[in-house]
């Protein structure tokens, strides 16, 4: 029997997604980077464990994926490098894994006739908003390498639906957030700092506007877009319509972790003026109008969840001064 394949599995998003639709009775094949220890990252403890095939390879490996690809009926490709400051570094990794992977998925799809593969982009393609809310014709500016290797993809996706009718659907979530994000993203790098100290927190630009979701409701709609018969070929956003400042999230959950911090502004946590993007705020309405979703977690509900797991999963994390 053909399974779903996951990419990028054992991730933040990827976890969930697996746990999510084997909840849901489908079968899938959690992919993610070869290690010789069988570590699955997060679903290593999974109380789907047994439920899930795993498979161990490498997104820019042509021959890895065609295998797994060639036993999968239908495909969420989320593997990529996500990090913005270490794109600043190397570049040209972000090319192979989040472009060529990319190629790698759509050229093994095409040969294996996939019939519905999800291709996962992110709202960081528009660059700083220059009208808002942003829909799925706003504008794409590469204002990072991260962005522009996702731009790239995209359109190589599109690409692919265009000149060979390749059943592809690009989802472009806005930020998303919950359990077992890296505490390099701007709520766990909140949270994590104020479990350590309650004075005081270390903060790049306090400014930034972002649309949050938290990831149970990205997974429901992963999946309700995979359902979905009218947005082949099609770009669609996963976003809440509303968006906070990190100064906004911060008093959040100082009022929620009833802590008082004093903000100590880090240039390390600063990006460089013109890579930052200073507003993101998503237009869901195609989203909504394609397929069945709503968003079942209001921004504070979401944030306790997550508080709570951080504090019942702190032994998990190593709290180093992470550059944002
Ligand atoms: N987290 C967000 O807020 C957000 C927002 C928009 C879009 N996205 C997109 O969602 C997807 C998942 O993001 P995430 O936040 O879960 O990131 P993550 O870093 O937690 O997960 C990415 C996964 O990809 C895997 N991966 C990386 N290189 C690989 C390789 N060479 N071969 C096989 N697997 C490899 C990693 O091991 C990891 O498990 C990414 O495509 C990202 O661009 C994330």
């Amino acid at each position: 029997m053909k399974k779903i394949l996951v990419t990028g599995a054992f991730g933040f998003i990827g976890s969930h997604l697996v746990e999510f639709l084997t909840s849901k009775g489908y079968n899938v094949i959690a992919f993610d980077r070869y290690n010789i220890n069988n570590d699955y990252g997060w679903l290593n403890n999974s109380k789907y464990k047994n439920d899930i095939e795993f498979c161990l390879g490498d997104i820019r490996d042509f021959d890895s994926v065609y295998k797994v690809v060639n036993r999968s009926k239908s495909i969420f490709h989320l593997a990529a490098l996500i990090g913005i400051p270490y794109s600043y570094l190397s570049p040209l990794a972000y090319l192979k894994t989040n472009l060529e992977g990319t190629y790698n998925i759509l050229e093994s799809a095409k040969n294996c006739k996939i019939n519905n593969i999800l291709i996962t982009s992110t709202s960081e393609v528009y660059g700083s908003a220059v009208k808002i809310p942003i829909d799925e014709n706003h504008r794409l500016l590469g204002q990072s390498p991260y962005s522009a290797s996702k731009i790239a993809a995209d359109q190589l996706a599109l690409s692919y639906y265009l000149s060979f009718k390749l059943p592809i659907k690009i989802v472009r979530p806005f930020n998303t957030f919950g359990p077992r994000q890296s505490t390099r993203a701007i709520i766990p790098t909140i949270i994590s700092q104020l479990m350590q100290n309650t004075k005081s927190i270390k903060l790049g630009n306090v400014n930034t506007k972002r649309d949050y979701t938290y990831v149970n409701d990205v997974c429901s709609a992963f999946l309700e877009i995979s359902k979905s018969r009218n947005l082949f070929g099609e770009v669609t956003n996963i976003s809440t319509n509303q968006n906070y400042s990190i100064v906004e999230i911060l008093n959040i959950i100082s009022k929620l972790m009833k802590v008082n911090p004093e903000i100590i502004k880090d240039k390390k946590r600063v990006r460089p003026k013109n890579s930052e993007v200073i507003e993101l705020i998503g237009d869901n309405l195609k989203l909504k109008n394609n397929t069945k979703w709503k968003n079942n977690y209001s921004f504070k509900k979401g944030l306790k969840e997550t508080i709570n797991w951080y504090k019942k999963n702190k032994h998990k994390y190593n709290f180093i001064d992470y550059h944002v």
